[in-house]
């Protein structure tokens, strides 16, 4: 389900605009919401395609075509890490190294269990917050290596005990 109130929602809506919601930008489209996002996931295949007015299965079938989009990962949470200019200076490489150090991995993949799959994405808006992480659909910021290795435990953590 889209959430209008979503940072990464507004600003996917005011790059379509700038794009003058053509059909012919179909492509476009996509790779914005897959910077801002990190990934495409259903919902926002769907959105993309009312935008554009275009049939859902269209944007589906472009988006499975090329190699380079990213449908939705199959880490049950994502932890997408902001490389854009704000969190970039202010430390999101520290942030993306901490990661790969304790989870012995790169960006782009998922833990063995299949708990967390680790994206980056350049800026979600917010960049007041740099450097941000948008773990299991929650913006954090402020974040250091130790403080975002710790969410992602906290999560992971949380889980197990559920179950
Ligand atoms: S640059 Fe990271 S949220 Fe904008």
């Amino acid at each position: 389900m889209i959430d209008l109130q979503d940072k990464r929602v507004q600003m996917l809506e005011k790059s379509l605009r700038k794009l003058g919601f053509e059909k012919s930008a179909l492509i476009e489209a996509l790779h914005n919401a897959q910077e801002i996002f990190g990934y495409l996931d259903n919902d926002t295949l769907k959105y993309i395609a009312t935008k554009l007015k275009l049939p859902a299965s269209k944007v589906l079938g472009v988006a499975t075509f090329y190699h380079y989009f990213r449908l939705k990962p199959k880490g049950k949470y994502t932890c997408v890490v902001c490389t854009g200019t704000a969190c970039y200076i202010k430390g999101a490489n520290q942030l993306i190294e901490a990661l790969e150090k304790k989870y012995n991995l790169k960006m782009g993949q998922t833990l063995n269990d299949n708990s967390v799959t680790f994206l980056t994405s350049r800026c979600f808006g917010a960049c007041a917050m740099a450097p941000a992480v948008v773990l299991n659909s929650q913006t954090i910021g402020f974040l250091n290596g130790q403080k975002i290795v710790d969410s992602v435990e906290g999560l992971r953590n949380k889980d197990e005990e559920l179950s």
